[in-house]
């Protein structure tokens, strides 16, 4: 029976937007859409076209490969079809492959090659006498395009093969392919140099194969694997596949060596289940596996369909990748207090999993990948990473789509959001007091270089917010041995060595408490730095950030942070809070220059990773007590500080004779200046 006109006009449509996007992927190398739902498409016309053979017209996509060749490259016509591969999306449709092809071989138990399905675009590689002298790609599979001096660049593709038993003619067909690491190097330098990125290593790859400018793709990071033929003479083929690629390989033709011989097509399901779960490990990313069947013979007898062979088959993994739309971008705010806007997403099933939340990471990247809200988007989901957004659909961008914006207040306390120039994260300023914070925050007071509150472990800090009976740090000197002990598992003698914990607490040290504020980049050597230079807290509080740059080894960044942490009315009563549970300290003890200053003249080289301060904040330390931190070792260094892994440095100074201290030593004469010869161990080559 004939289509009705709907079907007909549905199957219409179906042909128009295939073929819009056959070229949008093969000729511009920026799909529209992701690849399932390319899938999708042909799957519904497929299944129109098996039920309503009328519909099933010349120039169907359903009948074509790819796209015609663009024009920017001259032509270069196969001597034998260039066809793509029928796709298996589920067992049933493998079981009806080998069903079919059983069938007509008149024998079951088939022997396959199996071999993963590379994502990249399939080239054609004519030899003659040995050299490479044409490479084309697929194009519609008839016509492709010369791009011979690109390939040529490729280091994995031989200009002239080893040995010398080759057909004198013959064709070598496989896919070029970018590497992952390749691939996020590539992007990296893109983003670097303000350029546009690419969407994942299979556009990148065609990209940088169809390139007017060979010098562009010789910079790339291709890579080649040889999957088959094409002209060959057929008096000189062995009877099977795996001897074909064996006599590739010693001509020097790189062959996957994931390939395997398989019996049957329980095997064939063996390995697709173990690629799938090597899938992310794998240095080049993979959308299924190929099962071709190993007996040359055998593919004759069942030849050729329209588009693809009858002896060979894509048994696809469920695609990393879909389109929908993002319906909002909401942020959300991290235990540190990173703001990080969030896509709300349409529902929209990614490898099996419904997704409805994408990570868009920094609002640089929301803009670099002009996302709006409203807009079509590609999302991925690889393993169990979080989903992203790959891109957006511009093309598709409604007219009511809008721009994000950072809020400029914390969605979770209202306090001011503060962005560092240079830097892309956003970030809450009110750490003492914003909820998304707390658990950070009190854990951070309570820590033993902090307040030093013993007792208060992870877990108890968990009940403690959760049973609300504290909110901010400021709290905690509210609670006491009732409260206390009407928590989980919380023996009495535990509830009382903490109220004492926190009761020893309350007499500290002003360097203690500034570190135990948690302000972003104030550590332990920051704090203390502060400390000196300010001596009490109220002057702090008032310091504008030209006056907190005065203090030594104090940068704009670190001056930012600090002067805004105290301009946060909630921090301010937190402090407060602080205050009147009774926190006190000794006044910072006077000192003369050469006491504070005990290094003055000194130079220190500091390599190596070291236990308990970032190398970083081992220099402040220096800079703090008057020294000089150098990156090099030379004559005029004092004392090299060697952590563990110390390289080259160390061997210098060894050789020059140069004092070495480990960081305990370190430390210590940081404690105690005047020490400082007696606990050197002046270095000796052993
Ligand atoms: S065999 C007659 N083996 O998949 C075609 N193809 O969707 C025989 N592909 O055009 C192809 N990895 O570009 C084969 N290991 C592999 C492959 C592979 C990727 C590509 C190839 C082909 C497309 C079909």
């Amino acid at each position: 029976m004939g289509a009705s006109a709907p079907v007909r006009q549905r199957a219409a449509q179906l042909r128009k937007d295939i073929g819009f996007h056959n070229r949008r992927y093969h000729q511009l190398d920026d799909p529209l859409i992701a690849d399932a739902e390319y899938d999708r498409l042909m799957q519904e016309l497929l299944a129109l076209e098996r039920e309503h053979p009328d519909l099933k017209i010349t120039g169907s996509p359903t009948q074509r490969v790819g796209a015609a060749p663009a024009a920017a490259f001259s032509e270069v016509q196969h001597p034998v079809p260039m066809l793509s591969l029928d796709n298996a999306f589920s067992a049933e449709d493998l079981t009806d492959f080998n069903r079919r092809i059983s069938q007509r071989l008149g024998r079951e138990n088939l022997t396959f090659v199996v071999e993963p399905k590379l994502d990249g675009l399939a080239v054609s590689l004519t030899y003659e006498q040995g050299v490479l002298v044409r490479a084309a790609t697929r194009g519609d599979g008839q016509t492709g395009e010369n791009i011979t001096a690109n390939t040529r660049t490729l280091r994995a593709i031989p200009g002239r093969l080893n040995g010398k038993d080759w057909p004198e003619q013959f064709e070598i067909r496989g896919e070029v392919f970018m590497p992952k690491q390749g691939f996020r190097e590539l992007n990296e330098r893109a983003l670097g140099a303000g350029e546009k990125t690419f969407a994942n290593p299979r556009n990148a790859a065609a990209g940088s194969l169809r390139q007017l400018d060979p010098q562009v793709t010789a910079n790339r990071p291709l890579d080649f694997y040889c999957y088959g033929y094409g002209l060959y003479p057929a008096d000189q083929l062995p009877e099977t596949h795996s001897e074909v690629m064996a006599r590739f390989k010693i001509w020097g033709i790189p062959t996957n060596p994931e390939l395997h011989v398989v019996q049957g097509i329980d095997e064939c399901f063996a390995y697709y289940n173990d690629l799938q779960s090597r899938r992310q490990t794998l240095p080049y990313e993979i959308d299924g596996v190929v099962y071709k069947l190993e007996n040359l013979r055998d593919r004759e007898t069942l030849g050729f369909a329209a588009r693809a062979p009858r002896w060979a088959i894509a048994h696809k993994f469920p695609a990393e990748e879909a389109t929908t739309r993002v319906v909002a971008i909401d942020v959300q705010v991290g235990r540190t207090g990173a703001l990080t806007p969030v896509a709300r997403l349409e529902p929209v099933s990614v490898g099996g999993v419904t997704v409805t939340n994408a990570t868009l990471h920094n609002t640089d990247e929301v803009h670099r990948k002009d996302i709006r809200i409203g807009d079509m988007v590609i999302v991925r989901r690889a393993g169990d990473v979080i989903p992203e957004v790959v891109k957006s659909l511009p093309e598709l961008r409604p007219d009511e789509a809008a721009m994000f914006i950072m809020p400029t207040h914390c969605p979770a306390c209202g306090s001011e959001v503060e962005t560092i120039e240079g830097e892309t994260i956003a970030r809450c300023s009110g750490g003492l007091y914003c909820p998304a914070q707390h658990k950070e925050a009190v854990k951070h007071f309570a820590s033993r270089k902090a307040m030093n509150i013993d007792g208060l472990g992870d877990k108890l800090v968990d009940q403690l917010l959760e049973k609300q009976l504290i909110n901010t740090v400021a709290d905690l000197y509210r609670l006491n041995i009732e409260v206390l002990s009407r928590l989980d598992r919380l023996a009495e003698k535990s509830a009382g060595n903490l109220i004492h914990a926190l009761n020893a607490s309350r007499y500290t040290t002003l360097p203690r408490f500034l570190f135990a504020l948690g302000i972003r980049e104030v550590g332990e050597v920051t704090a203390r730095t502060l400390a000196e230079q300010f001596r009490d807290l109220d002057t702090l509080k008032a310091a504008d950030e030209m006056t907190l740059q005065t203090a030594p080894d104090i940068g704009p960044t670190v001056a930012r942070h600090v002067f805004t942490f105290f301009r946060q009315p909630h921090n301010l009563e937190v402090l407060q809070g602080l205050t009147d549970a009774g926190i006190h300290w000794d006044p910072m003890p006077e000192r003369t220059h050469e006491a504070a200053l005990p290094f003055i003249g000194q130079t220190f080289v500091i390599t190596g990773a070291l236990d308990s301060l970032s190398r970083e904040d081992a220099r402040s330390l220096v800079h703090s007590l008057g020294g000089k931190a150098a990156g090099s070792v030379s004559a005029k260094t004092s004392y090299i500080v060697a952590g563990a892994e110390p390289g080259s440095k160390l061997d210098k100074a060894l050789a020059l004779g140069i004092p070495v201290l480990d960081e305990a030593a370190f430390l210590a004469l940081c404690q105690n200046p005047a020490s400082g010869a007696a606990s050197t161990a002046t270095a000796t080559e052993e």
